[in-house]
C-alpha cells in the first residue's frame, strides 16, 4: 500500500544531496507496505519553485533518477530550514506512470504539492467543480483534486495559513486519507493531516523534549455545511460550478504552540513508524481529523471541530522497537528472517503474561473486562487473510473452554451481509498491521452495535488498536514481509491465552488447561526442531516449484494449516493452491486427484486421527502420491507415503503452530526457485488500508 515520508528540518544546516538521501531512505523503509512507483518533492535549487521526481517502479529507480539530475538539484547546496516531502504509490486511480505518481501538484508551477495515502470516495465531483473553475487536470489520479482545490482556496483568500487552507480542503473531501502537503507560497512549512489512513511524526532535537505532550488546538466555530458532505448521495447537490465551497472561519495563527526549547528541530512524517525509527523515537500518532502543522519549526495540531471525547492533548511516545529489528540481519529476505524468529516471537508474545510456575494467565489489556466477558452471549472472531486463518485455528479450542458460541468472519464478508451484532457480542477484531480498511469497517460497524471491541495487533498505536475498548498487543515485533507468518503464530497464541484466562475458574477444565499450559512452555524448544527441517523443506519446494498446483488437506486442529499454507504458496510463488477440508474430499475435490496432481496432507495423532487416514487412503487409492506432514517417529502413517515431514507432538489444539512452520518454508523455497519476489509478492501490499 501507498506510503508517505516528509523531512522538515529547521535551523539546521543541510546539503540537499543529505536532504534527498534521507527521502529516498525513507521511501525504502516502506518498500514492504508494496508499491509501484515513488516520488520526490523538494525546493528547487535556481528559484522558489518545488522540484518534483517521480519514477514509474522500484525506489532504486527513484534514486538513479536524482543521482541523474544532481546538477539541476544543486544537490552540493546547503539549507537551513527546507520541507521534503515523498512517496510510494500502490495505484488504486489510474495506472501505474510517471503522472500518476505522487507528489501530484496543483499547477504546472508547483505551486502546492501533496502526498496521499488512500481513496477520495467524491472526487469526480471536486474534479468537475474545479474543471469548470479552469482547472487542467493531468493525471487520472483522485490525488489531483486535492493538489488543485488547495490551490482554488489559496487564490480565494491569499491571507490563509496554510493550516487553514489544509483544514478547508478537508472539510470537502470525503473518503480514506493520509496526505502531506508542501508549498511554494509557504516555505519550510508542512501540513498534515489524516482520516483513516494512519499518519505520525517524529520528533528530534538536541536536546531532550521540553514536553510530553501537544495540546489540541481546535477550531471557534462548527464550520458551514460542506456541499459535498450534505450531498453524499446526490450528486446533483454536489458542488457544480455554479457556487462556491463554503470556507471555515479563520482561527488566525497566534495560538500556535511552541512545544520546544530547543529552536533547531528536525520532523518526520511517516505513514508508519518504521520509516522513522532510524531518526528518533519521540513520535506523535495522529487521530482522525487531525491538522498537523510545523512553521517556524513549531509544531500544532489543530481540530476544526470538538469531538464528544476528544482528548486535548496528543501524548510524545516513545518507540521501543529498534532499527535491527526491521533489518534482514542475516538472512537474504525479510519473510525468511520472520520465520526463523518463532522461537523468541512466541515467547515476547507469552511474557509477563504465562506464567508456567503457578498455571495463571494475566492478559493486562482486557483483565478487566473478563466479568464482562463472560456473561456475553457469543464471541464474534474477525479479520482478513492470515489473520482470519488465527481465528479458525483458534475456533475449536476457544469452543471447548469458553462453553460460548463462537463465530468466526472474514471482515469483507460480515460487512456484506450486515450481520446481526448485539450489545452483548464480545468481537474480537485480529490484523498484525491493525490498520487493514475492512477489519476497521467491521469494527465500527461492531462498535457502532454496541458491542464490546477486542483488538488483537501487532501494531502499537494503530487505528484497531485505538478505537479497540481492549485489546491484547501481540508482541511479535515488526513484520516486514508482506507475507505474515510471526504474527499468525502469535495471534494464534494470544487467542490460546484467551481462552485460557475465560476458563480459569473451570475445575473441570483443570487438567485440559494444564495440558495446554505445558505445551505453550515447551512450544520455543518445538518451534525449534521444526525449524531444522529447512533443507528437508528445500528439496521438497525442488520437487513442486515447477507443479501448476499443490492440494493442502487436513481436518480438526490442523484445518487452518491447510487455509494458511495455501494461502501462503498462493501469495508467493503464483501457483494455485487449495487447503482443503478433509471431510470435504468426497463432495468434490477427490475428482482433482490422480497421479500426477501435487497433495500435501496433514495427518497427526489427534482425535481425528482416524479420519484422516481415511483420506489419506482415499488419495492414495487415486493413485495420489500425497507428501505427508505427520508426528515424530509415527512409522505407521509415515508408511503410506514416500515423502514425509515430522513434526513434534503438542497437545492437539497447539499442534496447528508446529504444521504451519513446514507449510511457510515450503512456500518460501518455492518462491525462491521460482525466482518471485519474497518480500514483496507481486499485485499485494503489508497493509491494506482500502476496502
Ligand atoms: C497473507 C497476509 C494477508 C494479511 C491480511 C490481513 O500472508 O499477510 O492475508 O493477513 O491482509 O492483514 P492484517 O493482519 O494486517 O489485518
Amino acid at each position: 500500500m501507498c506510503g508517505i515520508f516528509a523531512y522538515l528540518n529547521y535551523l539546521i544546516p543541510k546539503k540537499r544531496e543529505e536532504i534527498l538521501e534521507l527521502l529516498v531512505n525513507g521511501l525504502k523503509r516502506l518498500e514492504y507496505r508494496g508499491y509501484d512507483s515513488a516520488g520526490v518533492a523538494v525546493d528547487s535549487a535556481a528559484s522558489k519553485d518545488i522540484s518534483i521526481i517521480k519514477k514509474t517502479g522500484k525506489v532504486a529507480l527513484l534514486e538513479e533518477e536524482i543521482k541523474s539530475r544532481s546538477n539541476e538539484l544543486d544537490v552540493s547546496g546547503t539549507v537551513e530550514t527546507h520541507c521534503g516531502i515523498a512517496h510510494t504509490r500502490w495505484a488504486t486511480h489510474g495506472i501505474p506512470n510517471e503522472v500518476n505518481s505522487h507528489p501530484q501538484r496543483s499547477d504546472p508551477r508547483n505551486g502546492f504539492v501533496v502526498v496521499h495515502n488512500g481513496i477520495i470516495t467524491n472526487y469526480k465531483a471536486v474534479q468537475t467543480f474545479l474543471e469548470k473553475k479552469g482547472h487542467v487536470f493531468e493525471s487520472e489520479t483522485d490525488t489531483e483534486i486535492i493538489a488543485k482545490l488547495i490551490y482554488h482556496f489559496h487564490e480565494q483568500h491569499p491571507n490563509y495559513s496554510f493550516r487553514e487552507l489544509v483544514e478547508n480542503v478537508v472539510q470537502q473531501l470525503e473518503g480514506a486519507f493520509a496526505l502531506c502537503f508542501k508549498s511554494k507560497y509557504f516555505p519550510g512549512e508542512c501540513v498534515a493531516t489524516r482520516r483513516g489512513s494512519p499518519l505520525l511524526v517524529g520528533i528530534k532535537t538536541a536536546t531532550r523534549l521540553a514536553t510530553d505532550h501537544i495540546p489540541i488546538l481546535y477550531g471557534k466555530e462548527d464550520p458551514p455545511p460542506s456541499p459535498a458532505a450534505e450531498a453524499d448521495s446526490n450528486p446533483e447537490h454536489r458542488p457544480h460550478g455554479r457556487g462556491e465551497f463554503p470556507t471555515l472561519p479563520r482561527t488566525g495563527s497566534t495560538s500556535e504552540f511552541e512545544p520546544l526549547e530547543d529552536k533547531q528541530v528536525e520532523y518526520f512524517f511517516a505513514s508508519d513508524a518504521s520509516a522513522v525509527i532510524e531518526h528518533t523515537n519521540r513520535v506523535i500518532y495522529f487521530e482522525d481529523d487531525d491538522v498537523a502543522a510545523v512553521k517556524n519549526g513549531s509544531l500544532s495540531i489543530h481540530r476544526v471541530r470538538r469531538g464528544g471525547d476528544d482528548p486535548h492533548k496528543r501524548e510524545i511516545t516513545t518507540l521501543k522497537m529498534e532499527l535491527q529489528q526491521i533489518m534482514k540481519g542475516n538472512y537474504d529476505f525479510f519473510m525468511q528472517k520472520e520465520i526463523f524468529e518463532q522461537p523468541e516471537s512466541v515467547i515476547n508474545t507469552m511474557r509477563g503474561r504465562m506464567n508456567f510456575e503457578n498455571g495463571t494467565v494475566t492478559l493486562g489489556g482486557i483483565k478487566e473486562y473478563i466479568p464482562e466477558i463472560k456473561r456475553c452471549r457469543r464471541l464474534m472472531l474477525i479479520g482478513c487473510g492470515t489473520s482470519y486463518h488465527s481465528a479458525v485455528a483458534t475456533r475449536q479450542l476457544l469452543e471447548e473452554l469458553t462453553e460460548l458460541p463462537v463465530m468466526v468472519e472474514l471482515a469483507s464478508d460480515f460487512l456484506d451481509r450486515t450481520t446481526p451484532v448485539f450489545r452483548d457480542d464480545v468481537c474480537f477484531f485480529i490484523s498484525q498491521s491493525g490498520e487493514t480498511a475492512d477489519t476497521l469497517m467491521a469494527l465500527r460497524y461492531c462498535k457502532l452495535r454496541g458491542a464490546l471491541i477486542i483488538g488483537i495487533t501487532n501494531t502499537v498505536g494503530s487505528s484497531i488498536c485505538r478505537e479497540s475498548h481492549c485489546g491484547v498487543h501481540i508482541n511479535a515485533g515488526p513484520e516486514i514481509g508482506v507475507a505474515s507468518t510471526k504474527a499468525y503464530t502469535s495471534q494464534f497464541i494470544s487467542l490460546v491465552m484467551f481462552a485460557l484466562v475465560m476458563s480459569e475458574d473451570r475445575l473441570s477444565l483443570r487438567q485440559r488447561r494444564q495440558e495446554i499450559i505445558t505445551g505453550l512452555k515447551n512450544l520455543q524448544h518445538q518451534i525449534g526442531e521444526v525449524l531444522k527441517l529447512d533443507n528437508k523443506v528445500k528439496l521438497l519446494a525442488e520437487d513442486l516449484y515447477k507443479k501448476k498446483s499443490l492440494l493442502i488437506m487436513g481436518r480438526g486442529f490442523n484445518f487452518a494449516t491447510c487455509l494458511e499454507g495455501a494461502l501462503k504458496v498462493k501469495e508467493l510463488t503464483y501457483m494455485h493452491s487449495e487447503g482443503i477440508m478433509a471431510g470435504e474430499l468426497k463432495h468434490g475435490p477427490l475428482a482433482l486427484v490422480d497421479e500426477t496432481m501435487p497433495v500435501l496432507m496433514i495427518v497427526m495423532r489427534d482425535p481425528v486421527y482416524n479420519k484422516c487416514m481415511n483420506a489419506l487412503q482415499q488419495v492414495t487409492a487415486r493413485s495420489g502420491k500425497p507428501i505427508l506432514i505427520c508426528e515424530e517417529g509415527d512409522q505407521e502413517t509415515m508408511s503410506y507415503c514416500q515423502k514425509s515431514l515430522e513434526v513434534p507432538k503438542t497437545v492437539d489444539c497447539l499442534q496447528g503452530i508446529l504444521t504451519v512452520i513446514p507449510m511457510q518454508l515450503l512456500s518460501f523455497h518455492i518462491a525462491v526457485l521460482k525466482g518471485c519476489n519474497v518480500d514483496c509478492p507481486r499485485n499485494l501490499a503489508k497493509s491494506v488500508t482500502v476496502e
